[in-house]
């Protein structure tokens, strides 16, 4: 069984299992060179072959203990029938949905659509070590739902926020669609070969005390209820960026077996808020490894210390950026294993 799936079981590991958010990506060469090729973003993410050869190139190059499916969580928007394209250097751009033409939404096609990326699962599962995870992911309803009704990303979600509180139905019922797809698409993976999947939240630390329970907490819990119908002992991840001192509610209140914990929580707050079973995942500051020695020593050495004697994957609080060096990577995950 592979490390982190005996983690996310409660297991402590001698030592974590480890892996980084974003670890496919522009800061490795090898990448850079089939990124090209693809032609756009998008085309990569539906080309089985090459989805999978960049699925695996971190794997080969630093042996994380797990490999994560390279796709983003803009497709479920693509497969909704929104059009969603990838600027070169700007990000993503979506054409913002109507709140009142959510019928006009493929919620049916969603799954059979985005078969390309659950051959990619497949196809990395038979080629990934047995002792390797393989992640499947999506984003979590209020994320996905941000960049769907601003078109692209925004400093402070301020389209979203104000819609939720405008149209707090319409808004619900997009959140609702999203509950539905999200739990048909992170089924088939688990069914294509994941072994665990990640729900990213990356913003619901945006919310306050009532929208971070209606519009985070309550979509990723009703999600994993949705998972656990189909796969009853399905293993599941999730990552609200910014919970800080709602993180354990947020992980009683959702069930999920594991949950992320960003930088800014101190990670021996996050050790004595969750319940003893349920594994923590992260939280290195993504800048400690760009700079790379006594301040990428001295932050991984007291996450280890933080989280001794629980179950806990390594990470970084959030994605790895473009600019991080390779050599700091390669430490990394060397001093984490000893
Ligand atoms: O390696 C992995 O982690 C797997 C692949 C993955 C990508 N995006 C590939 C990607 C995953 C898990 C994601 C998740 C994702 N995508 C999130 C949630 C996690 C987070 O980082 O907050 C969000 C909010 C998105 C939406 C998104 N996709 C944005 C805002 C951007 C532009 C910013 C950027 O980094 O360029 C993307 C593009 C994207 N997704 C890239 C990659 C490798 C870069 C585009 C490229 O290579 O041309």
């Amino acid at each position: 069984m592979p490390s982190i799936v005996s983690v996310l079981s409660g297991h402590v590991a001698d030592k974590p299992p480890v892996w980084i958010m974003r670890q496919a990506g522009r800061y490795l060469p090898e990448y850079r060179a089939v990124r090209e090729k693809a032609g756009s973003f998008l085309e990569l993410c539906y080309a089985p072959d090459l989805a999978t050869e960049v699925t695996l190139q971190p794997i080969r190059r630093f042996n994380f203990d797990a490999a994560i499916l390279f796709s983003d969580i803009l497709v479920v928007a693509d497969a909704l029938g929104q059009s969603v394209r990838f600027e070169e250097g700007e990000g993503p751009r979506l054409e913002p949905i109507d709140l009142n033409g959510l019928d006009g939404l493929k919620s049916d096609r969603v799954v059979g659509y985005l078969q390309p990326v659950l051959e990619t699962v497949a196809e990395v599962r038979r080629r990934l070590p047995s002792d390797k995870a393989l992640l499947g992911f999506c984003g979590a309803p209020w994320t996905l739902a941000t960049y769907m009704i601003a078109g692209q990303g925004t400093a402070d979600q301020m389209p979203a926020r104000l819609a939720a509180y405008h149209m707090p139905e319409r808004f619900a019922a997009l959140i609702e669609v999203l509950v539905r797809v999200s739990v048909d698409y992170l089924v088939a993976q688990l069914e294509a070969g994941a072994d665990a999947v990640q729900i990213f939240d990356s913003w619901a630390g945006i919310l306050d005390e009532e929208g971070f329970r209606r519009w985070a907490a309550e979509p990723v819990r009703r999600i994993i209820i949705g998972i656990r119908k189909a796969v009853p002992d399905a293993k599941i991840i999730a990552f609200a960026k910014g919970a800080g001192s709602r993180l354990g509610a947020y992980a009683q209140r959702t069930e999920a077996n594991g949950v992320g914990v960003d930088w800014t929580v101190p990670m021996a707050d996050a050790s004595a808020m969750l319940p003893a079973g349920i594994a923590s995942q992260g939280n290195l500051d993504p800048m400690r490894l760009i700079a790379g020695g006594a301040a990428l020593d001295a932050g991984i050495d007291s996450i280890l210390a933080a989280t001794a004697g629980r179950p806990h994957i390594f990470n970084l609080g959030h994605g790895i950026t473009p600019d991080t060096p390779i050599a700091h990577i390669e430490r990394l995950v060397s001093r984490v294993r000893g």
